[in-house]
């Protein structure tokens, strides 16, 4: 796993001052490029003179750990209800130690899956969808914008088959309902991007939902 950037390398000279925090994530199945366009929007605000850290979940944290074992081991022995109370208490951890303080220091916060993929990896499992995310937004910061990369769930089949060790979450069966629950999900600050394109035309379409949005939170006292 690739350690994601805690703090900006900042290009420029100037760096633009936002008047609040502003709170990014990507989700989507896995295989859907998230970890690539995460990279590449970082890189551009970067260049462009924002705050911004990126962050991924489940963290390297203690909670993060236990899970990844998790997904080496397999999930036998773990009940539905103990898995998902781990992906809240690693997000719990990381909502007090990064993103607050992040989002409290008017910095961006790009964020690699979020609480939007406990909602559909664990409700797949079966647990109710809206009574995780109601636990979720009970401590954890709603986002300014979600951007949900979208690929057919057969084409995330075969890029997991290509990797030498797909993971106990990486099962046909339970992919496809994971994709599911991420169709059926629709908030105000939700994007839909169709990461079937190349990744250079999938960079463009992130880029064309963020940027407006960002003027807006430009302090134009700095
Ligand atoms: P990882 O290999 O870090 O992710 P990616 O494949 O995106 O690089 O593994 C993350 C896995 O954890 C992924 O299969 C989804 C799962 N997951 C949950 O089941 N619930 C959650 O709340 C989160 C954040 C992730």
């Amino acid at each position: 796993m690739s350690t994601p950037h805690q703090s900006s390398p900042t290009l420029s000279t100037d760096i633009k001052r936002l008047k609040q925090g502003w709170l990014i994530v990507f989700e989507g199945i896995d295989g859907s490029g998230k970890t690539t366009q995460i990279e590449l929007l970082y890189d551009r605000l970067c260049r462009d003179g924002y705050d911004v850290i990126q962050r991924k979940e489940p963290t390297d944290g203690p909670w993060g750990q236990k899970i990844r074992r998790l997904f080496s081991h397999g999930r036998e022995g773990i009940s539905r209800e103990m898995e998902l109370s781990w992906f809240l208490n690693d997000r719990r951890d990381h909502v007090t130690h990064y993103i607050r303080p992040a989002l409290d220091r008017h910095q961006i916060v790009l964020i690699d899956r979020y609480y939007f993929s406990t909602m559909a990896y664990q409700g797949a499992l079966g647990l109710d969808t809206r009574a995780i995310q109601a636990q979720n937004e009970a401590f954890a910061p709603i986002p300014d914008l979600m951007l949900l990369l979208q690929i057919p769930p057969e084409n995330s089949l075969r890029l997991v088959r290509q990797r030498s060790a797909p993971n106990q979450f990486e099962k046909p069966d339970y992919l496809k309902q994971v994709a599911a629950v991420f169709d059926h999900m629709q908030f105000p600050y939700l994007r839909r991007i169709d990461a079937t394109q190349t990744i250079d035309l999938v960079h463009r379409h992130i880029w064309q939902a963020v940027d407006p949005l960002l003027r807006r939170l430009e302090d134009s006292a700095s």
